[in-house]
């Protein structure tokens, strides 16, 4: 089993989760601030292939523009001497106070258009630096009390952003697509798009909607207690799994942002498996970059920054040796089978079937053996058990 983390398996991380300083609502901050330097170099030392950022993780809010010539220069010539790329980048529209009733969807118009301008501003830089995603996750688009937000206003002003966005990557042929990430609450009361659900459906309202996807979170999804793998599952049967945030979380609670894999264990193990073997048969579902967007815990030093950095990728990387291990056992295949797995991919109705020669096939009906069919056991319980000894190392 390999466990060392190489360029191949396309993990990568956002600046402001090794960056993270460990403050909280509650407490100051344990950790000093980090040099994006530093982190790329040790970020690649450590076998990661990318790396990416908010604007604000790398140059300050109110920098000259001097200030972000020199800072991009630098960090250019990181990424040249580790070799690491940027394959994702997105915008801060939630610290600064400016925010703190949204970007796109505030209701003072002006914060509006300068949300617009500062995302414009970045887009550019995502396109020069080679980014192929960029992220929008809305955590300040939302309300603590529904007297103050007209959601339905605010979806509209939504969509005139991303359209609008949309544009501007064409027309400048920036060579991007977008990825929405749904949270259903924090920093906000309440967030709009919460789900992967509600983000497809607002996708699928948008003037562009071919270059936008979405960047759904393992913690996010399960603060709203919906089951990720389903959420991933049929983002992919949309067509729409642009980009993915891994992490750990224990239930519905806040955002805990844990370790990959050291939150909900089994649904991660579940998770690589779709990713890694859920395509046709049994090639990758998913071949984008594997994100990681955690925190360190506050009680870690630098050690235990770096040390945590590696601990999700060596824990992606078992659950995707335990995956293959599962998949290629004969009596789990054998057990797939008894289960009738594979013959959901049967379509219901014959080819060409219409309804009369339908209703004509007493078999479906009249001389169906309810009975017969209400006694199947299906054997969930031994599918469930394999897949429990092989994630457990047991097989
Ligand atoms: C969170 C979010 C953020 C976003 C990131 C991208 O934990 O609430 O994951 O970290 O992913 O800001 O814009
Ligand atoms: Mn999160
Ligand atoms: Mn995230």
């Amino acid at each position: 089993m390999r466990l060392t983390p190489r360029s191949e398996d396309h993990f990568s991380f956002g600046l402001w989760t090794v960056g993270w300083q460990a403050r909280d609502p509650f407490g100051d901050a344990t950790r000093q601030p980090m040099d994006p330097i530093v982190a790329l170099h040790e970020l690649a030392a450590r076998g990661a292939w990318g790396v990416t950022f908010h604007d604000d993780d790398l140059i300050p809010f109110d920098a000259t523009q001097a200030d972000r010539d020199r800072i991009i220069k630098s960090f250019t010539n990181a990424l040249r001497e580790t070799g690491l790329v940027v394959p994702m980048m997105t915008t801060n529209l939630f610290t600064h106070p400016v925010f703190k009733d949204g970007g796109f969807t505030s209701n003072d118009r002006g914060v509006r258009r300068f949300a617009l301008r500062k995302v414009m501003k970045n887009l550019d830089l995502a396109a020069e630096l080679g980014a192929t995603t960029y992220v929008f996750w809305g955590g300040r688009e939302g309300s603590e009390t529904d007297a103050a937000k007209d959601v339905r206003a605010a979806l509209d002003r939504y969509r005139e952003a991303i359209d609008f966005l949309a544009d501007y990557v064409i027309e400048n042929n920036l060579g991007l697509r977008f990825a929405l990430e749904p949270k259903p609450n924090e920093p906000r009361g309440d967030i709009l798009l919460p789900t992967v659900g509600s983000a497809l459906a607002f996708i699928s309202t948008l003037e562009h909607q071919e270059m936008v996807g979405v960047n759904p979170e393992v913690g996010h999804e399960q603060m709203a207690g919906m089951n990720f793998v389903h959420s991933i599952s049929q983002a992919l049967w949309h067509n729409k799994l642009f980009h993915i945030d891994l992490n750990g979380q224990h239930g519905a609670k806040f955002d805990q942002d844990l370790i990959f894999g050291h939150g909900d264990l089994l649904s991660a193990f579940f998770l690589v498996d779709l990713l890694e073997n859920g395509g046709p048969g049994g090639v990758p579902a998913y071949s984008g970059p594997r994100h990681f967007d955690y925190k360190p815990l506050r009680t870690e030093m630098t050690d235990g920054v770096w040390e945590s950095a590696s601990a999700n990728m060596t824990t992606y990387l078992i659950l995707k040796e335990r995956a293959k291990s599962f998949r290629s056992d004969p009596e789990v295949q054998e057990a797939l089978r008894d289960s009738m797995v594979y013959t959901l991919s049967e379509p219901t109705l014959d080819h060409g079937e219409d309804w009369k020669s339908f209703m004509a096939d007493r078999t479906s009906y009249e001389d169906f053996d309810v009975q017969k069919a209400a006694d199947i056991s299906y054997g969930f319980v031994r599918l469930s058990q394999l897949a429990i000894e092989h994630a457990l190392g047991a097989r």
